[in-house]
């Protein structure tokens, strides 16, 4: 009998771009990044609502194929949105097109669409000849300044977020610019988000540009609106590349910040709140929890909770006070479900101060039901003195 313990060092390129108009016949960084690959084929794959937003961009993507290094083998519009979570018929379409042209692991799944999308085509080419080459491109606020830049892909099932996933290290991410300003307003703010949660857990000065800003964010001016989102997905990069945890072997888990409340809600709604209005909530949430525990300064719950409905996102959920039929919160079970993905322990992260986060294993049910009480009495136009 014996045993040998291997190591198998792998490390990855996460090449991230920001550009505008990346299929202008003039802009080489696509051709540049798929001139970095081997491979010499490449399948489009554009979400439905971003097409119809673009009418030029199928024939455009067709025409910078024809004269750079790989060759073109099909350009489809496909059905995007949470839906497309919820089960796995877009996935088992993608494998479908990708076998049709003969994509090998060599080749490019190229896909233009917004957040939800992206985890499902991207779900599909991790899985296909385990592991075709991903090339993002994210429309929406949430997808450039967050997910997009991210190493995870997954459907929804049982239920439950992401059950069915993968971690998988897009080949290339182009953020390009011009496609944030065809999203609906409301996706557009709501996406903003992530960057307040990144700036909350990462980086003061971030959260206090954001302030500084709120008025032209909160109006989606463009260059301001762009400047926010590159800083949120190079945080987010940042901290996927440098910080010792790419693939969430541990349980700390700092992008996942006001996350374990927003999962459930999602879920406990059958994803009729999208992820970036869940995640709104999840962050007053535990901004006013960290505050109301004594962890955090008041004044970071005070600035949070400005902050939000200024830039549009509402507060509170009637969601979070959902019962069971034991008549317990079901938001609540999220923090049960959130251990589970995580492996075991309980970690969540909360704050100690603006740009600090800390991670505790214990979350207080009263301290929360709480904490939801006074959200509602906030959202619903009252005082509580936060
Ligand atoms: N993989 C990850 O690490 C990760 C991280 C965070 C969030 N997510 C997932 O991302 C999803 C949310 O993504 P989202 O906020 O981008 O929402 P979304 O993908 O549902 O898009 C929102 C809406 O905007 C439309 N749209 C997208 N881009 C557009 C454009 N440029 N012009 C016009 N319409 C456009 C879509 O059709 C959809 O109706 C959730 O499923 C969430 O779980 C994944
Ligand atoms: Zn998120």
């Amino acid at each position: 009998m014996s045993r040998h313990d291997f190591q198998i060092p792998v490390t990855f390129k996460h090449r991230v771009v920001f550009t505008r108009g990346a299929f202008d016949p003039e802009n080489g960084e696509l051709c540049a990044i798929l001139a970095e690959g081997r491979g010499r084929r490449a399948l489009v794959l554009i979400e439905e609502a971003v097409a119809a937003a673009w009418p030029g961009l199928v024939t455009e993507v067709g025409e910078y194929f024809a004269s750079g290094p790989v060759e073109l083998r099909g350009l489809h519009v496909l059905p995007g949105g949470e839906a497309v979570k919820a089960d796995d018929l877009l996935v088992r379409e993608v494998w479908k097109l990708l076998d049709a042209v003969h994509l090998d692991r060599h080749s490019y799944a190229i896909a233009i669409g917004g957040g939800a999308f992206l985890d499902a085509v991207g779900f599909a080419a991790a899985t296909a000849h385990r592991g075709v080459r991903m090339v993002r491109f994210p429309t929406t606020t949430l997808s450039q300044d967050d997910s997009g830049v991210g190493v995870k892909c997954a459907i929804n099932a049982f239920g439950k977020k992401n059950w069915i996933g993968s971690f998988a290290v897009p080949f290339a991410v182009i953020n390009d610019f011009r496609f944030l300003h065809s999203q609906p307003a409301e996706t557009a703010r709501a996406g903003l988000i992530e960057a307040v949660k990144v700036a909350l857990v990462k980086d003061r000065g971030f959260f206090e540009w954001i302030e500084e800003n709120l008025t032209a964010l909160g109006a989606l001016e463009p260059g301001v609106l762009e400047e926010c989102v590159e800083r949120s997905a190079l945080l987010h990069a940042r901290h996927i590349s440098g910080g010792g945890d790419p693939f969430e072997s541990g349980s700390s888990r700092p992008l996942d910040y006001g996350h374990w409340a927003a999962h459930k809600l999602e879920a406990l709604t059958a994803h009729r709140l999208p992820h970036a209005q869940a995640v709104a909530v999840g962050v007053a949430l535990d901004s006013l929890y960290s505050a109301r525990t004594g962890m955090a300064p008041p004044d970071v719950a005070v600035r949070v909770l400005r902050m939000l409905p200024a830039l549009g996102m509402a507060i509170y959920h009637p969601a979070l006070d959902w019962r069971d039929e034991t008549g317990g919160r079901s938001v609540l079970e999220g923090l049960d479900e959130f251990r589970e993905h995580l492996g075991g322990e309980l970690t969540v992260l909360m704050l100690s101060g603006i740009g600090c986060g800390v991670d505790v294993h214990e979350i207080d049910a009263e301290r929360v039901a709480a904490c939801i009480d006074e959200l509602r009495t906030l959202h619903s136009g009252g005082s509580n003195g936060v």
